[in-house]
């Protein structure tokens, strides 16, 4: 079998356990396939992120974890509890947000695209309004004045800054060059400062950047947040800078741990260097928004799924499983790896497989030429690290039901 050494998952007595739980009597339960998510793995998570920020002398840390990787209202609920705030994109994850009890003065609105019916639901959830809408243009900036006025508020309002950095990852998902659609450019918040009669109503508390995911080299982060702080200087004073998401994982044995430390380590000096050292007179220390998705749930989540059948053909040899690309996209979408391992070792020996779901497109695949011991119809498996961006980005495709969450408690028990 692959190697692989993780933080929740391993094997005792031929069985695969999740935090000390056997995934096979719990698979008995339920029907696949089904995404089961650690309570446990996502607590420690949190308190790693919170504390390796705070080892490192970031400044009033606050964290508005980004639902979009993962918004099931159970783990929201325990986030909420552990005192996270939440990273949005849409009404939708705004009502999850406010369901799961999180307070609208922790939570972020994020996204290009923030429909006038979106950003009055966010203005209008709470008196104060929202922590933060991040604008991504000026021509947002203005839609969001309008509203504010017409509900006799002033909005809170962070300007994302477009660093022009290229974040090394998945050209899908990096976010901060320029030509992508996100933030606005260096040069047109200079121009914006000016323009007074843009903050009427809304008030100017913070500056935001987000230039990718998963992301391991942390040289454009840096780089990014230099010209976010730089940018920072030519304002009198802000409440907090807000660094964005995409911290990576490891998913891949040879990938180690998550640079957690580095990432922290580097924040905390680029923004004493080029901010807090340099700051206006008089103006505060700002506060350190984060808002990671991948870090918080991604290692928390498994997929468990049967073999269909297995089938060969010339010298390729097909898995087929009961899961498809529109229950987890990842591999399919961003040819990602993802450990797939028997809920139960046998001795036999390895062979080089490929693991498929049974939708219609060659794309559908969690792995190629992947050792496997010899497995048949039945069997169970489980696809490792699924906690985010898998759920979340599921769809009915091919007609398929969407899958069921389960929720694994400390004690082993489903919630
Ligand atoms: N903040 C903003 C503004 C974002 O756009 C994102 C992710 C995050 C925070 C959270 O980033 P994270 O810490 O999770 O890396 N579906 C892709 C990832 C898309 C990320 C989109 N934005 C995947 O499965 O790899």
């Amino acid at each position: 079998m692959e190697k692989f050494n993780h933080q929740s998952l391993s094997y005792k007595k031929s069985q695969l356990l999740l935090d000390q739980h056997c995934l096979n009597s719990i698979s008995k339960q339920m029907k696949t396939p089904f995404y089961l998510y650690s309570v446990k793995a996502l607590e420690n998570n949190f308190n790693n992120f919170l504390n390796s920020a705070k080892e490192n002398n970031i400044s009033k840390p606050i964290i508005c974890y980004a639902l979009k990787a993962n918004s099931n209202l159970k783990l929201l609920k325990k986030l909420k509890k552990l005192g996270c705030g939440a990273d949005i994109v849409s009404g939708g994850e705004l009502k999850q947000a406010l369901k799961a009890g999180i307070c609208p003065t922790k939570i972020v609105f994020s996204g290009v695209g923030k429909t006038r019916d979106e950003i009055r639901l966010a203005l209008d959830c709470h008196q104060e309004g929202i922590y933060s809408f991040n604008i991504e243009s000026i021509e947002e900036l203005v839609t969001v004045g309008e509203i504010a006025k017409s509900l006799g508020k002033k909005a809170r309002v962070a300007l994302r800054l477009n660093p022009e950095v290229n974040a090394k990852t998945h050209k899908h998902i990096s976010t901060g060059g320029l030509g992508h659609k996100f933030g606005i450019l260096r040069q047109d918040i200079e121009k914006c400062l000016k323009r007074k009669s843009l903050f009427k109503h809304v008030k100017l508390v913070g500056l935001s950047m987000h230039i990718g995911s998963q992301l391991t080299c942390l040289k454009a982060t840096q780089k990014a947040l230099k010209e976010l702080c730089e940018t920072a200087l030519l304002v009198n004073e802000l409440e907090f800078l807000d660094v964005g998401g995409g911290l990576g994982v490891p998913y891949h044995p040879e990938q180690g741990v998550s640079p957690i430390n580095e990432y922290m380590k580097r924040i905390s000096s680029t923004i004493d260097k080029h901010y807090n050292q340099k700051r206006p007179a008089g103006a505060v220390i700002p506060a350190t928004v984060f808002e990671p998705g991948r870090y918080i749930v991604a290692n928390t989540g498994v997929l468990i799924t049967e073999v269909i059948r297995t089938k060969t053909s010339g010298p390729n040899k097909f898995i087929i499983i009961d899961a498809g690309m529109n229950d987890f996209v990842r591999s399919s979408l961003y040819d990602a790896y993802h450990h797939v391992l028997p809920l139960k070792k046998n001795r036999t020996k390895n062979e080089y497989v490929n693991i498929v779901g049974p939708i219609c497109e060659t794309a559908d695949s969690f792995a190629k030429n992947r050792a496997l011991q010899r497995v048949k119809a039945q069997d169970l498996l489980c696809v490792a690290d699924v906690g985010a961006y898998g759920y979340s980005m599921s769809s009915v495709y091919n007609m398929r039901e969407k899958i069921k969450e389960y929720v694994l408690g400390t004690n082993g028990e489903i919630l």
